[in-house]
């Protein structure tokens, strides 16, 4: 099939390149003339693990092309799918100009029957809006489908390749039938493709990641009352994750949530709820403990050592707002570091991906290790705030050389309690005994 893809952050490469993966002959469109250059040479701007090897394989077998003239790629196409930011407005509800930009210009070159699949995280009420573009600038026959993506960043491939489910928001029969033989060899494992009408579709993608938000949420309050009475949050996680209605994942405690769609999901449902005249308060309470559970690890720095931290210098271990990316988005460690700055302390860190992306941001404010022993020299204490696998299983007799102190505070509880205490470290994890 012939398909055109809008966009190519993160949603849009991935799905270009996993649909042409399956045969499809697809072009990507994008407005950043370097950006295309750099694609059409393989080369990807984003780290996810496999997507470099399918870029490369698609593009020599000239399945995958890229371009920034939209016109010619929206016109050879029937499927058209809009993979385009959505970032927060200025009052919390996501920002449509991108969506609808996009809508008006493919409006304009069309002269042939489309469907035109959102791809993007959008509001309820977009297809509707999308329509009416579509309406406004031509007379040509179009489906607009609602057809959210669940990826999650550093296993993107294999969630698009193998999905749990797909979603499918449309009431248009040949839009339907399309995308059942677009999504066939991706479901051959017998997950469903869930057809439903836009709307529903829409609130879909909001409710799934507010729902695992809430539970992450959830999961961090409990951590902080096991401090409090002496119990343990990850003996709690398997006794409540054993009951299939709970459920094993996202139970992990930690630093609190980020990322470019969790944060930004559950603050646009809420707000989108409130324009309805309702107030969504189970929301409200995910977002006031996810933004004090970012503090948690600096509060437990400052009750150790006092709220004046000059003359500290803290290792970092982790800055990604989650493993196997370079994302930096939302990250819990960006908060951490500047509440350590703004009180005196001095930062070192190390990340085996996203120091790049840091550096950009914060400069000389903090220094950046060489790996990730380099960060402990003549540090006072280790914080870890991604659990990279890198950081897993440290040489403890070479950190304990190189730290000031034997003092680490983890965000993420990737070592065992009584072995540290064993090894003679001060040892200060989630919602467990120190
Ligand atoms: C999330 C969803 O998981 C995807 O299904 C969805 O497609 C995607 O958003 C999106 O809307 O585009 P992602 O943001 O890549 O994916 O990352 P997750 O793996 O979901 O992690 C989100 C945050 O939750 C991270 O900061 C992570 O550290 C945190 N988390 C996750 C926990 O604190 N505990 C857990 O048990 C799981």
């Amino acid at each position: 099939m012939k398909i055109a893809v809008i966009g190519t952050g993160y949603v849009g490469l991935v799905t270009g390149t996993c649909l042409a993966e399956t045969g499809n002959d697809v072009t990507c469109v994008d407005i950043n003339q370097q950006k295309v250059d750099m694609l059409r040479e393989g080369q990807s701007p984003i780290y996810e693990p496999g997507l470099q090897t399918l870029l490369h394989r698609n593009i020599a077998e000239h399945r995958l092309h890229f371009t920034t003239n939209l016109a010619e790629a929206v016109s050879e196409a029937t499927i058209i799918f809009l993979a385009l930011p959505t970032p927060p407005g200025g009052d919390g509800a996501a920002d449509l100009s991108y969506v609808l930009g996009a809508s008006r210009d493919i409006a304009l070159t069309i002269s042939s029957y489309k469907v035109i699949v959102t791809k993007s995280t959008v509001p309820v009420g977009t297809a509707d809006k999308v329509k009416a573009i579509f309406k406004q600038y031509t007379d040509v026959e179009v489906a607009v489908v609602s057809n959210p993506e669940f990826l999650r960043e550093g296993v993107a491939i294999e969630d698009f390749m193998k999905p749990d489910r797909i979603v499918i928001g449309t009431t248009d029969e040949t839009a339907k039938g399309l995308l059942n033989e677009l999504y066939a060899p991706y479901v051959r494992q017998g997950n469903p493709i869930v057809f439903m009408d836009e709307r529903s579709s829409e609130l879909t993608k909001y409710a799934a990641n507010s729902f695992l938000a809430t539970k992450i949420s959830f999961m961090n309050e409990v951590a902080n009352l096991c401090e409090k009475v002496g119990a343990d949050v990850d003996m709690i996680r398997l006794g409540i994750g054993a009951d299939e209605r709970i459920g094993k994942r996202f139970l992990f405690s930690g630093i609190g949530y980020g990322g470019s769609c969790f944060p930004k999901d559950v603050q646009a449902l809420a707000r989108s709820a409130s324009e309805n005249d309702y107030e969504f308060k189970i929301l409200n309470a995910v977002m006031d403990v996810n933004a004090l559970q970012k503090s948690v690890l600096v509060s437990k720095i400052k009750a150790f050592y006092g709220d004046d931290l000059t003359g500290k210098t803290f290792a970092l271990w982790g800055l990604a707002f989650k493993p196997e990316t370079d994302d930096i988005r939302e990250a819990p460690a960006l908060q951490v570091i500047d509440e350590l700055l703004s009180s005196g302390a001095k930062v070192n860190v190390y990340d085996p991906e996203a120091m790049k992306n840091v550096e950009q941001l914060l400069g000389a404010t903090i220094t950046y290790a060489e790996n990730q022993y380099d960060a402990l020299n003549g540090a006072d204490a280790l914080l870890i705030l991604t659990e990279w696998s890198v950081f897993r299983n440290p040489d403890f007799i070479k950190m304990s050389n190189l730290l000031g102190s034997k003092v680490i505070f983890d965000g993420r509880n990737l070592f065992d309690v009584a072995k540290m205490n064993d090894i003679g470290f001060y040892y200060n994890s989630m919602g467990r005994a120190t």
